[in-house]
C-alpha cells in the first residue's frame, strides 16, 4: 500500500506508530520499505554519514536532488521525504518554493524544513502550492553554530514554551508532520497531545506518533560517540534486514525508545 499523508494521519489517530529511517540510495530504499519502514527521509545527515563532513551545512541542493532521485527509484510504497538544504530556503517563501519544487520533481512526496514559528509562513506558502511539509523543531542541526553544538533543547520552561509555540504555528500553517529532535520526553508528549498533526521524534521519548533514526547510527556503522537516543539494532541482529525489522517492531510495540534513550 502506498503511504500518503492520509495514511500517516490515520495511523496517528489510531495510535499506530510510524517508522521512519534516513535513506540515501535505491538499494536501501527497497530493503527498508520491505522491512516495513513507512517514511524514507533523505536527510542532509548525508553530509556526515555519506560525505564525511562534520555538519549538514555544506550539503548542496544538487547533492540532495541526486540522493532523492536514487531513493525514489528504489521506493515503491514508502513516502520519500526530502530535506531542504541549508541556505536554499531560508531567505523567502518564494525561494523555499523553488527549492521544494525541485526536490518534489526529483521524486520526494514531502519536504522537511528546519526552524520555529518564524518559518510557519514558509510552511503555509508551500502547503498552499501543493508541497506537503514536515517541520523540524527542537534541535535543528542546521543551527549548530547558533546553538554552539548539538544540545538538548527545551530544558528551561521558557525554551519549552517556545518549542510548543513552534509546533502549534507549523500545525496551524498546514504542516503534515512535526519532527522533534532532542527535546525532553515530557515536552514531546505535551506537543503531541496539543496538535492534530502526527509527530515524529528523535531523542524525544516514546509518546510521539512515530520515530526516526539515522540509518548508519542504528546499523552501528557511523564512527564516533553514540548519542544517547541511538540504539544499535545491528548488535543483536544477524543481518541488516533483521536489524531494520527489529527497529520497525520496536517502534511499533513502543519498546524503542526506552528510558535510557530519552532525555
Ligand atoms: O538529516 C537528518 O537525517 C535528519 C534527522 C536527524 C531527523 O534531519
Amino acid at each position: 500500500m502506498k503511504i500518503t499523508v492520509n495514511t500517516l494521519q490515520k495511523m496517528a489517530q489510531e495510535g499506530q506508530k510510524i517508522a521512519m529511517l534516513t535513506c540515501y540510495d535505491a538499494s536501501f530504499a527497497t530493503l527498508l520499505e520491505q522491512a516495513g519502514v513507512e517514511i524514507l527521509l533523505v536527510g542532509d545527515s548525508l553530509g556526515m554519514v555519506v560525505q564525511g563532513i562534520d555538519s549538514t551545512l555544506p550539503v548542496a541542493e544538487e547533492e540532495m536532488l541526486y540522493h532523492v532521485r536514487c531513493v525514489a527509484r528504489g521506493a515503491k510504497q514508502a513516502m520519500v521525504l526530502g530535506d531542504m538544504t541549508f541556505g536554499a530556503y531560508q531567505e523567502s517563501p518564494q525561494q523555499a518554493f523553488a527549492h521544494a519544487a525541485r526536490i518534489i520533481q526529483a521524486g520526494a512526496h514531502m519536504v522537511k524544513l528546519e526552524g520555529g514559528a518564524y518559518m510557519a509562513d514558509t510552511t503555509r506558502f508551500l502547503v498552499e502550492r501543493g508541497v506537503p511539509v514536515c517541520a523540524h523543531i527542537g534541535l535543528t542541526p542546521q543551527f549548530v553554530n547558533t546553538f554552539g553544538g548539538y544540545r538538548v533543547q527545551g530544558k528551561s520552561e521558557e525554551d519549552a514554551r517556545r518549542i510548543v509555540n513552534d509546533a502549534k504555528a507549523h500545525a496551524a500553517a498546514g504542516a503534515s508532520l512535526v519532527l522533534m529532535e532532542c527535546v525532553p520526553a515530557e515536552l514531546a508528549r505535551e506537543i503531541t497531545e496539543s496538535i492534530s498533526v502526527p509527530t515524529i521524534g528523535i531523542g524525544a521519548g516514546v509518546d510521539v506518533s512515530g520515530q526516526v533514526l539515522v540509518l548508519h547510527d542504528m546499523l552501528g556503522v557511523y564512527p564516533g560517540k553514540k548519542a544517547r537516543f541511538v540504539k544499535d539494532f545491528m548488535a543483536e541482529a544477524g543481518s541488516i534486514q533483521g536489524a531494520v525489522q527489529s527497529y520497525v517492531q520496536a517502534v511499533k510495540d513502543k519498546s524503542f525508545p526506552a528510558a535510557e534513550h530519552t532525555f
